[in-house]
C-alpha cells in the first residue's frame, strides 16, 4: 500500500482531484473532522475548489504530496483556507527561518515597498550595499568578502559555478551523490538525490563528476571513517584516473547533505576537502543555501567543524521568505569578473534586502542560539522514538535541521520509502506539516524561533502519525512498543 490518501491526486483524465477516494480513505479511517484544530475533512472545501481550479492552469511539475492549500500563517502555525490549523515544522522547505510573517520582517519589508519596489541592479542603493557589508560582517569566509545577488538558491549556485571557472580557466567540478543544488542547467548537473530531477533533461551543464557522500550510516567504503574514504577516492581515484585536478576549477559540496538526506558528516570531512583542494589549486563551494542562517545553530553549517570555504551559497532562510539568493566569495576571487561578466536584473532587491537585514538581526540576536538549544532538546525527544520504534534508523542533524531516517528494522536498515511517505501525509491529518528527504527520511525545518512546547506538539502529532503509518504498512508489531 502507497500513501494512505493518495487519493487525493488528480484524476489522470480531467486533472481534478479525486474527491470521492479521499473520503473513502478518511471515513474508514475514522479520522474526519475529529481533531481538536481540524474543523473540516482534508482537503475541505474550499481547498478542494482551489485545487480543482490548479489543476487546469498550474504546472503539474511540482513536487506536492498533499494537499495544503494555505489561508495565512503566524509563527510556527499556519491555517488552511478552510479554517484547519496546522503546526508548520517545514517553514516553506526551510524558508520561513523567523516563522511566518515576523512583524520586524513584515515592517521592514513594507517600510522598502514605501520607497520604492525596484531600480535594478544596474544602480546602488543603500540596502544591497548595508546587506553586503552585513554579510561580509558576518566573515562566512574568514576573509574580506564580496557578494553577488540572486533571486534563488540556484541562481546563486550558478553564479558560483560561472566564478570558478572564470577565476580558475578550469572546466571540470566536483560534486556529490546526493546534492541537491537546484534545478537550472549548470546546478541541476550536480543534482543528483532524485532521478525524476534528471529525467528527461539530459544533457545539462558537462564536466561535472560524482563522489559518493560519506554516510558512516550507510557505508560504501572499507573502514570506520567514510569521510577519509571519500577524500582518498577523490585524489587516489578519480585525479588519477578521468579527472586530473589541475582541470577541476571547484568542488561544490553542501556542508550537511540536504535533499539528499538530511546526511551530517564525518567530523574531518570538510576539512579534507579544504586541505585537498588548497593543495591542487581547486576552489571549495559550500553550498549553504538550505544549512545556512542559523538554521543549524550557527549561522553558517560549516561552522561547526571550522572550515571556511572559498565560495558559500545562500538563499532559503536569508529573506524569511522573499525571494533572495547570495553568492558570497573571497573578495580576492570576486574583484577579478570584469564589468558585465555577470549580473540580472532583479538582483538586490530592496524589498528582498530589508527583508534579509531584519532576518539577519533576529537570526543574530535570538534565532541561532534558539535553534542549536531546542533542537538539542528536540533530538532527544526523536531518540526516545528511535528506541521505541524499530522503524525509527537513525536521529541525526544539528540545530534544527534534523532528519529522521526510516528503516524497515533496526538491523538490515533498509531503507522504508513506502513508510515515510505514509507518515508524511498521516502527519498532515494529524495537522502536522512536514516533508520527506533522501529515500526515507522524515526531515524537520521548522522556523527557528520554535520552543520545546511546540516541540512537544510536534512529537505528539508525528508519533500518532507513525503508529497509523506503522498500521497501514503492517508493522505495528515487529518488536516495536505498542505506546
Ligand atoms: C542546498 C540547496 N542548494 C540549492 C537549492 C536550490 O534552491 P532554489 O530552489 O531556491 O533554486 C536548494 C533547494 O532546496 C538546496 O537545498
Amino acid at each position: 500500500m502507497g500513501k494512505v490518501d493518495a487519493g487525493w491526486r488528480y484524476n489522470e483524465r480531467t486533472r481534478l482531484p479525486r474527491r470521492a477516494n479521499v473520503l473513502r480513505s478518511e471515513l474508514e479511517l475514522g479520522l474526519a473532522v475529529k481533531k481538536t484544530h481540524i474543523k473540516t475533512e482534508l482537503p475541505g472545501p474550499k481547498a478542494r475548489e482551489l485545487l480543482a481550479r490548479d489543476a487546469l492552469v498550474d504546472s503539474p511539475s511540482y513536487p506536492r504530496d498533499y494537499p495544503f492549500v494555505m489561508s495565512h500563517g503566524k509563527g510556527a502555525e499556519v491555517w488552511d483556507v478552510d479554517g484547519n490549523r496546522f503546526l508548520d515544522f517545514a517553514a516553506g522547505i526551510a524558508v520561513c527561518s523567523t516563522g511566518h510573517s515576523h512583524p520586524a520582517v513584515v515592517q521592514a519589508i513594507k517600510d522598502a515597498a514605501d520607497r520604492f519596489i525596484h531600480i535594478s541592479s544596474d544602480y546602488w542603493h543603500e540596502g544591497q550595499v548595508r546587506l553586503a557589508e552585513r554579510m561580509n560582517e558576518l566573515s562566512p569566509l574568514g576573509v574580506p568578502a564580496m557578494s553577488f545577488f540572486a533571486q534563488s538558491g540556484t541562481e546563486s549556485v550558478e553564479a558560483a559555478l560561472k566564478l570558478a571557472r572564470y577565476v580558475t580557466g578550469r572546466g571540470r567540478f566536483i560534486g556529490f551523490l546526493g546534492g541537491f543544488h537546484g534545478r537550472t542547467m549548470g546546478s541541476l548537473a550536480f543534482t543528483s538525490s532524485k532521478y525524476t530531477q534528471q529525467k528527461g533533461f539530459f544533457p545539462a551543464m558537462p564536466g561535472v563528476t560524482h563522489a559518493p557522500y560519506p554516510n558512516n550510516y550507510r557505508p560504501l567504503f572499507a573502514g570506520a571513517d567514510q569521510g577519509q574514504a571519500v577524500l582518498r577516492y577523490i585524489e587516489e581515484v578519480l585525479f588519477v584516473h578521468n579527472v586530473p585536478a589541475g582541470e577541476v576549477a571547484a568542488i561544490l559540496v553542501e556542508p550537511i547533505q540536504g535533499e539528499g538526506g538530511y546526511l551530517v558528516p564525518p567530523d574531518g570531512f570538510l576539512s579534507g576537502l579544504r586541505e585537498l583542494c588548497d593543495r591542487h589549486g581547486i576552489l571549495l563551494i559550500f553550498d549553504e543555501v538550505q544549512s545556512g542562517i542559523g538554521r543549524t545553530g550557527k549561522m553558517f553549517a560549516a561552522q561547526h567543524w571550522g572550515v571556511a570555504p572559498d565560495i558559500m551559497t545562500l538563499a532559503k532562510g536569508l529573506g524569511s521568505g522573499m525571494p533572495i539568493g547570495m553568492m558570497v566569495a573571497k573578495r580576492s576571487i570576486m574583484q577579478k569578473w570584469a564589468r558585465g561578466a555577470h549580473g540580472n536584473t532583479y538582483g538586490g532587491n530592496p524589498l528582498c534586502c530589508a527583508a534579509a537585514l531584519a532576518t539577519l538581526d533576529l537570526v543574530e540576536r535570538q534565532y541561532c542560539a534558539n535553534a542549536a538549544k531546542v533542537g538539542d532538546y528536540f533530538m532527544k525527544k526523536l531518540r526516545v522514538l528511535a528506541q521505541k520504534y524499530s522503524v525509527v534508523g537513525e536521529i541525526r542533524g544539528k540545530g534544527l535541521m534534523i532528519g529522521m531516517e526510516l528503516v524497515t528494522d533496526q538491523a538490515s536498515r533498509t531503507p522504508a520509502k513506502k513508510l515515510c511517505d505514509a507518515l508524511i501525509t498521516r502527519a498532515f491529518h494529524h495537522r502536522l506539516i512536514l516533508l520527506s528527504c533522501g529515500q526515507s527520511t522524515v526531515r524537520f525545518m521548522p522556523p527557528l524561533l520554535i520552543g520545546e512546547a511546540d516541540v512537544d506538539e510536534a512529537v505528539g502529532l508525528l508519533e500518532g502519525a507513525l503508529k497509523e503509518a506503522m498500521a497501514g504498512e503492517h508493522l505495528a508489531v515487529r518488536g516495536a512498543a505498542a505506546g
